[in-house]
């Protein structure tokens, strides 16, 4: 049996606004294997985000906990939770998260400048990954001079160059047109192939049943469905 490369447990992220609170997030129990892909689905305000965050570090749960290999992230210290973010985590935003007086070379080079990279190296794969993305031509505009399609997929060039452990990806196809969301899909695919794990997070259906071989159904803050998606089955065909 797979390793299993994260684990929730009754994990829960509360807000309180005045004398309501929302359950963002709602007793969830995920165990995620090393090299698995999965999809995280579910109607807006479903909890997906917030659950991402609290995966990849960047926000602290009202309780319960989360282990990553067998290490709970809550006894990191401010050190080693900066460098799990670092090196360990790629994170593509939902809202993308560019820094806007940045070029895109510059925001995607910046994600190896916190992981130490020597400069020299930093450059060229920065390059790299932005032209397997098809960005080759946009590296000197900023956040404000791309389109949509074109921030996403420096976000996940970003989230991609420092050859991560795992991808929390939060829609990372909302704002693309047909081809380049297949495009995405079997890069990630590719990826998933080669040993990055990944979360995907998607209103497309379509694309998870494609990419991802579990898909995880949230709802009010809460896992209310879980299912094997049919290309996972279909991997299996190949494989016998
Ligand atoms: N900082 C906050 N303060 C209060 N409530 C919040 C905060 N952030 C999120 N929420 C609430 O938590 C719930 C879950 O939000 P979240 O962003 O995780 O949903 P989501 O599933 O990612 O939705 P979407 O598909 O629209 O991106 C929502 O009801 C949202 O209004
Ligand atoms: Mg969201």
């Amino acid at each position: 049996m797979a390793e299993s490369w994260l684990k929730t447990f009754n994990l829960c992220r509360y807000y309180r606004r005045g004398p309501t609170e929302v359950k963002a997030v709602d007793n969830v129990d995920i165990t995620l294997e090393k090299g698995e892909c999965l999809g995280l689905v579910g109607s807006s305000g479903s909890g997906k985000s917030t659950l991402l965050n609290l995966m990849a570090g960047l926000d602290t749960p009202t309780s319960g906990h989360i282990e990553i290999e067998g290490h709970s992230l809550a006894t990191l210290s401010r050190r080693e939770l900066a460098a799990y973010r670092a090196y360990r985590v790629g994170m593509v935003f939902q809202s993308f998260n560019l820094i806007p007086h940045y070029t895109a070379l510059g925001n995607v080079e910046m994600a190896l400048f916190f992981n130490k990279t020597p400069r020299p190296v930093r450059r060229r794969l920065a390059i790299e990954i932005m032209e397997k993305l098809s960005l080759a031509d946009r590296l000197d505009h900023r956040p404000a001079d791309l389109s949509g399609g074109e921030q996403q997929r420096v976000a996940l060039a970003r989230a991609l160059v420092k050859k991560p452990e795992i991808l929390f990806a939060d829609e990372p196809t909302g704002n693309l047109d047909q081809d380049n969301s297949r495009h995405i899909a079997s890069l990630l695919k590719r990826l998933n192939l080669q040993g990055l794990t990944i979360i995907l997070v998607t209103h497309d259906l379509e694309l998870a049943r494609s990419t991802t071989g579990r898909i995880i159904k949230m709802h009010y803050g809460q896992i209310i469905e879980t299912s094997t998606s049919p290309s996972k089955r279909n991997d299996h065909h190949d494989l016998a």
